[in-house]
C-alpha cells in the first residue's frame, strides 16, 4: 500500500485529533481577536497549505463577514516591503513549518503588531515558533510528498476557528460529524478503482467548482498534476464562462463539483453546457438526479453547508489521483522533481 492511500485512510483519526488537541488554543485566540476587534485577515502559504488558506478566506468572509487576503509573500522576499498590519490577523499555514517565505510575512506581522497565527503540523518548527498563536494539526508524519490528511486538519483548524468566532453551535456540530462521515467516501474504493481505469489515458483536464469548494477544485489540480503528471487546469465555474470555456471539445475531462447547497445551481447550468459541447463530465455530488447524469459520478454523504462538503469532495479527489496514478505505473509517493519540504524564498 502506497503512504499515500494509508494516510488517506487516517483522516478521520486524524481530524478527530485535532479538533480535541486544539480546543483550548483556539478559545484563547478567539479571545485575543475580539479584545483587539481585528477587522481584517491576512493568509500566507504554499502550494496545497496555500489552498487550505482559501478555503479559510471563503469561510472567514461568509460567515465572519470580514475580508480576507491571500498574502504576495514576494512583497517582502523579493521587494522588502513590510505592509502595515497593525489590525490584522496574519495567518502563516504551512504543513512542514519550514516555508522560507511564509515564514517572513509572519515575522513582518509581528514586527507590525499584527496578531499572528500559525497552523503547522511541527510544532517545533521555525513557523510554530514565530506566531504569536499555534494550531496543530496533529496529523503524525506525513510521508507521501502528496499532502492529504494535513490538507484536510489545516481545513478543519481554520473551520474550528470560524465556528468559535462565530459562536455558531451548529457549524461545530456538522463539523464534528465529518470524521465519522469521512469513513462513508471510503466504501466507494473499489468503485474508484473500477472507474479510474476509464482515465488512464488522460494528459490533461479541467476542474471546476464555486464558492467555498474552489479551493478543493486547486487542490483536485494539483494532485493530478503531482501525482499523475496530468496537465489538470482548476477554474471557479464562473471565471470558465470567461474565455476558457472555449478549450472543451469532445476528448476533453471536465471533473465537476456540485454539492447540495448555495452554490449548485451554477454547477447544473455548467454541467449541460459542457455536455452540449460534448466534452466528458464526472460529477462529484450528493445529488440523486445529478449523479445520474454524469459520464462518470462518485457521491458524497449528505450535507447542503458548503463549509462541510468541502471535505468530502477533496477525499474523492485524493482516492482518484491515488489509483490513477498506480493506474498509469507511477508512484504517488514520490513524484519526479518534487520533495516532501520546498522551501521557496
Ligand atoms: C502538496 O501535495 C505538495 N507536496 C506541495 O504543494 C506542498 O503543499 C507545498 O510545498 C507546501 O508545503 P508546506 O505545507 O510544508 O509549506
Amino acid at each position: 500500500m502506497t503512504h499515500m492511500w494509508s494516510e488517506i485512510l487516517e483522516q478521520p483519526e486524524v481530524l478527530k485529533r485535532c479538533i480535541e488537541s486544539n480546543e483550548k488554543t483556539i478559545l484563547s485566540i478567539v479571545e485575543a481577536i475580539k479584545a483587539r476587534n481585528i477587522d481584517s485577515v491576512v493568509i500566507a502559504a504554499r502550494g496545497t497549505s496555500d489552498y487550505a488558506g482559501t478555503y479559510a478566506k471563503y469561510i472567514i468572509e461568509s460567515v465572519i463577514g470580514i475580508p480576507v487576503a491571500l498574502a504576495a509573500p514576494s512583497i517582502y522576499t523579493v521587494y522588502g516591503k513590510k505592509l502595515k498590519l497593525g489590525n490584522s490577523l496574519v495567518i502563516g499555514i504551512s504543513q512542514s513549518g519550514k516555508a522560507a517565505d511564509v515564514l517572513e510575512v509572519i515575522k513582518g506581522a509581528n514586527e507590525s503588531k499584527a496578531l499572528t497565527l500559525s497552523i503547522t503540523n511541527d510544532r517545533e518548527s521555525p513557523l510554530a515558533r514565530q506566531a504569536q498563536y499555534h494550531l496543530f494539526c496533529d496529523a503524525g508524519v506525513e510521508k507521501s510528498v502528496a499532502a492529504t490528511k494535513t490538507f484536510t486538519s489545516e481545513m478543519m483548524l481554520a473551520a474550528q476557528l470560524v465556528a468559535q468566532w462565530s459562536e455558531d453551535g451548529q457549524i461545530k456540530n456538522q463539523l464534528s460529524g465529518v470524521p465519522v462521515n469521512l469513513s462513508k467516501v471510503f466504501e466507494q474504493e473499489k468503485d474508484i478503482i473500477n472507474k479510474v481505469q476509464r482515465y488512464r489515458f488522460i494528459s490533461e483536464c479541467f476542474v471546476l467548482s464555486r464558492g467555498i469548494n474552489y479551493p478543493v477544485a486547486l487542490e483536485t489540480a494539483l494532485k493530478f498534476q503531482e501525482t499523475c503528471y496530468v496537465r489538470a487546469r482548476a477554474y471557479a465555474t464562473s471565471d470558465f464562462y470567461h474565455g476558457p470555456f472555449a478549450m472543451l471539445d469532445k476528448d476533453m475531462l471536465a471533473v465537476i463539483y456540485a454539492p447540495n447547497g448555495p452554490s449548485q445551481k451554477d454547477e447544473i447550468e455548467m454541467i449541460n453546457k459542457i455536455k452540449e459541447s460534448g466534452a466528458e463530465v464526472l460529477i462529484v455530488s450528493n445529488n440523486k438526479e445529478l449523479l445520474e447524469s454524469g459520464n462518470c459520478t462518485f457521491e458524497i454523504p449528505q450535507t447542503d453547508n458548503d463549509m462541510i462538503s468541502p471535505f468530502y469532495n477533496v477525499v474523492i479527489a485524493q482516492m482518484l489521483a491515488c489509483r490513477l496514478s498506480l493506474c498509469k505505473g507511477l508512484n504517488p509517493d514520490a513524484p519526479r522533481g518534487l520533495n516532501k519540504v520546498t522551501i521557496t524564498k
